[in-house]
C-alpha cells in the first residue's frame, strides 16, 4: 500500500497531493511551488473530458476549452486589477516575457537600468541585446543589507532620462523586497518606462496594476501554485500600440494573402501558435485557490514563519547571513564558515530536506559578495514551524558530520 503522510500535515498541505505522497520537507518554493489538488484536477479534467484546441474550431469541446482559457484572462485581470483584458498576455514564463519585451519594445531605449539583485533572466537578454545595439547596462548599487540605493537610482535616471528600467520585485536569491511603488514613481519622473520582474511576487503579495502605475509586469505561473511552462505579462494599455509581435503565426492574424498579413489586436496578436491551454486553465484554479485563503492570511503566516526561521538559524554556530530580514520575504540565504554549500545540500537531501544551494541564477550579486553561492531556504504559506524545526535538526546533523 502507498504510504501517506496525512497525519503529520497542516490544513494547507492537505490541499496539495505532493504532501500526501511524500515526507519531503519542501523548502524550494522560490524555484517552483507545489500545486494544489484543484489545479491538478483541472488538468486531468481538460485532458480526459474536453481536450481540444482553442480559438479555432467551433465544436462544443473546443468552445469549452476557449471559454475556460479566456476565463483565466478575466480572472487574472481582476486579480491584479488591470484595466482591461487586452493588457493580459499569456507566455511560457517570466524569461520569455522579459525576452519578448526586450526584443519587441525596449530596443529603442538608449539605456537599460537594473538592480544589483537581478536573476540572470533579467540580465542576460539585456547583454545579448546590448551586444547587438552597442548599448551598456546600468546597475543600481545596494547597501550592506542588499537594500536598493534610491539615491544612486536617481543619479542614473538624471544622467539617462527616458531609460528602460527593469527591476525585480522580490530577489529570488535573498528575499529582499524592492519598494517598487517608489521605484516606478521616481522612474516616471524622469520619463523612464518600467518593467517589474514579479516572478516571486504573486505567491506572497497582492499586487495592483492601477495603483502601481507600472508599464510592464511579468508573472510566473509555476511559482504561483500553477502548472509549469506558463506565465503572463501585463502591458499597460497605452504601450500596446508600440509593442511588436514577438512571434507570429496561427491565431495571431486578421487576414493573410500571398503578399501580406495583418494581425489581430492584443492579446491575440501576441499569442502565436497553440498555447499552453491546460496550463492557463490551471492558472485560474491557482488564483482562485489563493483568493480562497486570502493574501492577508498568507502574509501573516509567512511573516511569522520567516521570523521564526531567522531566529532558529541564528542559533547555529558559524552561520553567515548577507542581509537582514527587514523588507524581505520568502527566501533566506546563508552559509556556514568553512563549509561548502554543496556538501550541506547532499546531506540534507538524504534527510528529505529539499532546498537549493548555489548561485540561484544570480551570479553577479554572488560575485559582489565574494561568494560562490549560498544555502537558500525559500518558504510558502503551506510551510510551518515543524518544517523549520526539522530543517534545523538536519542542519545540525549535517554540520556535525562535516566538521568532523
Ligand atoms: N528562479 C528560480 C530560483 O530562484 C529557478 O530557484
Amino acid at each position: 500500500m502507498k504510504k501517506t503522510y496525512k497525519k503529520d500535515i497542516n490544513m494547507f498541505k492537505k490541499d496539495f497531493p505532493y504532501f500526501q505522497n511524500s515526507n519531503t520537507i519542501y523548502l524550494d518554493n522560490a524555484a517552483s511551488t507545489q500545486k494544489p489538488k484543484c489545479v491538478i484536477d483541472s488538468q486531468v479534467e481538460y485532458y480526459e473530458k474536453y481536450c481540444a484546441n482553442i480559438h479555432r474550431s467551433s465544436f462544443s469541446h473546443a468552445n469549452k476549452a476557449t471559454k475556460n482559457y479566456e476565463n483565466t484572462r478575466k480572472i487574472l485581470k481582476n486579480f491584479i486589477n488591470a484595466r482591461c483584458i487586452e493588457e493580459i498576455i499569456f507566455t511560457k514564463g517570466v524569461t520569455e516575457s522579459i525576452n519578448f519585451i526586450a526584443s519587441s519594445y525596449a530596443k529603442e531605449f538608449k539605456t537599460v537600468i537594473i538592480s544589483s539583485l537581478e536573476h540572470h533572466s533579467n540580465i542576460v537578454p539585456w547583454h545579448m541585446q546590448g551586444r547587438e545595439l552597442n548599448r551598456g547596462l546600468e546597475v543600481v548599487s545596494c547597501d550592506d543589507n542588499l537594500n536598493f540605493n534610491m539615491q544612486h537610482f536617481e543619479e542614473l535616471l538624471k544622467q539617462n532620462p527616458k531609460s528602460f528600467v527593469s527591476i525585480t520585485h522580490i530577489s529570488n536569491a535573498f528575499g529582499k523586497i524592492h519598494d517598487i511603488k517608489s521605484i516606478i514613481h521616481l522612474a516616471h519622473k524622469y520619463k523612464a518606462v518600467v518593467m517589474i520582474d514579479a516572478a516571486q511576487s504573486l505567491a506572497h503579495f497582492k499586487v495592483d496594476m492601477q495603483e502601481l502605475e507600472v508599464d510592464f509586469f511579468v508573472m510566473s505561473g509555476h511559482k504561483t501554485f500553477a502548472p509549469t511552462g506558463l506565465g503572463a505579462i501585463y502591458i499597460k494599455k497605452e504601450h500596446l500600440k508600440n509593442v511588436q509581435a514577438y512571434q507570429t503565426g496561427g491565431a495571431t492574424i486578421h487576414e493573410v494573402d500571398y503578399n501580406s498579413s495583418t494581425l489581430l489586436n492584443s492579446p491575440y496578436k501576441f499569442e502565436a501558435g497553440t498555447q499552453n491551454i491546460v496550463g492557463v486553465i490551471g492558472f485560474s484554479k491557482a488564483l482562485e485557490y489563493i483568493l480562497s485563503i486570502g493574501y492577508e492570511k498568507i502574509e501573516t503566516i509567512e511573516n511569522d514563519l520567516y521570523i521564526y526561521l531567522d531566529e532558529e538559524l541564528r542559533k547555529l554556530d558559524d552561520i553567515i547571513f548577507y542581509n537582514d530580514i527587514n523588507k524581505a520575504i520568502g527566501s533566506r540565504s546563508f552559509n556556514f564558515k568553512n563549509i561548502f554549500h554543496d556538501d550541506i545540500a547532499i546531506l540534507l537531501d538524504k534527510m528529505n530536506i529539499a532546498l537549493r544551494v548555489g548561485h540561484h541564477c544570480a551570479q553577479p550579486i554572488m560575485k559582489h559578495l565574494n561568494i560562490k553561492g549560498t544555502i537558500r531556504v525559500s518558504l510558502a504559506f503551506y510551510n510551518d514551524k515543524n518544517d523549520i524545526d526539522k530543517l534545523i535538526k538536519a542542519l545540525k546533523k549535517a554540520l556535525s558530520i562535516l566538521k568532523k
